[in-house]
């Protein structure tokens, strides 16, 4: 049975903390039982609350990481937009100035010469995720270690929006978008299956913005908002909130 575990810190600052020792240790545990250490990320402020602290972790073996992207922009890779720009700064580019890359074969970015067909985009990116997953002839979907998550107002996560027709997804594991809700439409995503095969999936939520969103899923089980429809199959879900998303949860 999975577990959901809802953690609140004071700050932002606690929550980067906390996080980045939680990280630390599922990429422990990955290395020690496979000898690899499998994550996808996704956009918006997660990487810097992600990696505030992660990126100084002398403990980390950092070469036997495989660094995926929950949902990506079709856009070029050193656009403002691109989520891969975001780990690469805050993230890639530290650990380059420490000598600890992550060797560059395991980071797996789009190919952006294909960001005007996204479907030719997510294509790629299931070959990928097949080179990584190598055993992807023998299983149903990859086991991610870690997915971390972020989730807008509406309660989208990864690019997997209220009412879209890419929740109804049962058998692909990446999908691309022409329409997306938030900007820019083009994008591709992980989808719930595979999110949900996943060994722990972390969302990491700040503001008070996000309140009544984190109230609807948490506490209400709003099954409108796709957040509501993660539900790691084997692994453990687990957020990391500030109080002030957190303010108003019952269970906190
Ligand atoms: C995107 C972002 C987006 C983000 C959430 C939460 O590609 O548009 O990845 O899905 O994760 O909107 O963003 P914040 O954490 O910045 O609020």
């Amino acid at each position: 049975m999975s577990l959901t575990k809802v953690y609140s810190f004071e700050t932002n600052d606690k929550v980067s903390q906390a996080l980045g020792e939680f990280i630390a240790q599922a990429s422990s545990e990955s290395i020690a039982r496979n000898g690899r250490f499998t994550i996808a990320f996704s956009g918006g402020s997660l990487p810097a609350t992600a990696c505030k602290y992660l990126r100084n972790n002398q403990n980390i073996d950092f070469s036997k990481w495989y660094v995926f992207f929950a949902d990506e922009r079709c856009v070029k890779l050193d656009s403002h937009d691109s989520n891969f720009r975001l780990v690469r700064e805050e993230l890639l580019d530290y650990l380059v100035q420490q000598n600890r890359s992550i060797p560059a074969d395991q980071v797996m970015v789009i190919n952006d010469d294909l960001i005007h067909e996204p479907a030719k985009v997510a294509d790629d990116y299931l070959v990928k995720m097949q080179s990584v997953f190598a055993e992807a002839n023998k299983i149903r979907f990859p086991e991610f270690d870690l997915i971390l998550l972020g989730i807008g107002p509406d309660g989208h996560t990864c690019s997997l929006f209220p009412k879209h027709p890419l929740l109804e997804v049962k058998n692909d594991w990446v999908a691309s978008i022409d329409d997306s809700p938030k900007e820019p439409p083009q994008r591709i995503t992980l989808t719930l299956p595979v999110v949900n095969h996943a060994r722990r999936v972390a969302f990491v939520v700040t503001g008070a913005g996000k309140k009544s969103t984190v109230k609807a899923i948490l506490d209400e089980k709003n099954t409108h908002m796709p957040a509501s429809l993660v539900a790691p199959i084997k692994g453990d879900s687990y957020w990391f909130l500030d109080d002030a998303a957190a303010k108003g949860l019952t269970e906190n």
